[in-house]
């Protein structure tokens, strides 16, 4: 597997791959990988003939305050398993590779990204789609995977992708999870053991989420209201949002119809921790 830290190296090397015809997965990810990213990677394999990941831990997407500087970085570790997963180049480059000079472009996709997590973090989506914008310009590939964990960042960047006519396709891949059904995240490492038991209550809430839809509620209020209720009987959690949505437009959904987008932020500890489900009504 290539490692290449320069936009000119990328460019130079996609360049080569495009006189061979060779359809062209992405996954760019913050690294400290986990089998959440490597899916993808697998995924990739399936869709195109080769797959590329890139490692950037994108400073503009965190608030002041927030992980920047304590988010978990191990290259060499995020190459290996890259490797083994059969990605065949990994992007890996400086922050003054990507931002050699601040942004004077600002990317925004109001509509979707100031709703649920971004009601929280406001610039963040606008920090996800200007790196995501940019790697997409450096790697040109024809597809480029994204997980349904961060569902609202994935409808973000496809909107996104669309509205500048990128000819990329987005797809968004099913959340991969711990054996007790947390969600796989790099935050996870976060968690202290009474912590990491706690976390469990996210999938627990979503769970219960979605046998109430399936036994009847069509209320959103009301399905919020069981959720809110679930995470407040976990003494380690404190809730930031549940909001029970559409799927596509992220907008609330007073009466469930056809289908509903549960999401919710928790923080567990010190941590934050987002998860969701999609519940189609049969
Ligand atoms: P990161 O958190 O590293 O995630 C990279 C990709 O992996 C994202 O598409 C994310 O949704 C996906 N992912 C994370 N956990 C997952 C899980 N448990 N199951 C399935 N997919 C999972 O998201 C980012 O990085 C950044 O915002 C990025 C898009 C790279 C822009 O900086």
């Amino acid at each position: 597997m290539l490692v290449i830290s320069t936009v000119n190296g990328a460019r130079a090397r996609r360049a080569e791959l495009a006189c061979t015809g060779r359809r062209l997965a992405f996954v760019p990810t913050m690294g400290a990988l986990h089998e959440g990213h490597l899916a993808l990677v697998r995924r990739g394999l399936g869709l195109a003939d080769e797959v590329w990941a890139s490692v950037f831990v994108n400073p503009t997407q965190f608030a002041p305050g927030e992980d920047f500087d304590r988010y978990p970085r191990d290259l060499e570790r995020d190459r290996g398993l890259l490797e083994k997963a059969g990605a065949t180049m990994l992007f890996a480059p400086s922050t003054k590779e990507i931002y050699p000079r601040p942004s004077a472009t600002v990317l925004d996709v109001p509509q979707l990204a100031d709703g649920l997590c971004g009601a929280f973090r406001p610039g963040h989506f606008q920090g996800v789609a200007l790196v995501v914008a940019k790697l997409l310009n450096i790697v040109q590939p024809h597809i480029a995977l994204f997980g349904a964990k961060d569902w609202q960042q994935a409808v973000v960047i496809r909107r996104m992708a669309a509205d500048l006519c990128s000819p990329v396709r987005i797809e968004i891949c099913p959340t991969e999870r711990e054996e007790d059904g947390l969600a796989r995240s790099s935050r996870n490492a976060y968690l202290a053991p009474e912590e990491r038991r706690a976390a469990t209550v996210l999938h627990r809430t979503l769970e219960l989420a979605t046998a109430a839809v399936r036994a009847g509620e069509r209320s959103g209020a009301a399905l919020e209201a069981k959720a809110a209720a679930e995470v407040a009987g976990e003494p380690l959690a404190r809730l930031q949002y549940v909001a029970a949505v559409d799927p596509e437009r992220l907008t609330p959904l007073a009466t469930i119809s056809n289908h509903v987008l549960v999401a919710l932020a928790v923080h567990v500890g010190a941590t934050r921790l987002i998860d969701n489900v999609l519940v189609e009504v049969s």
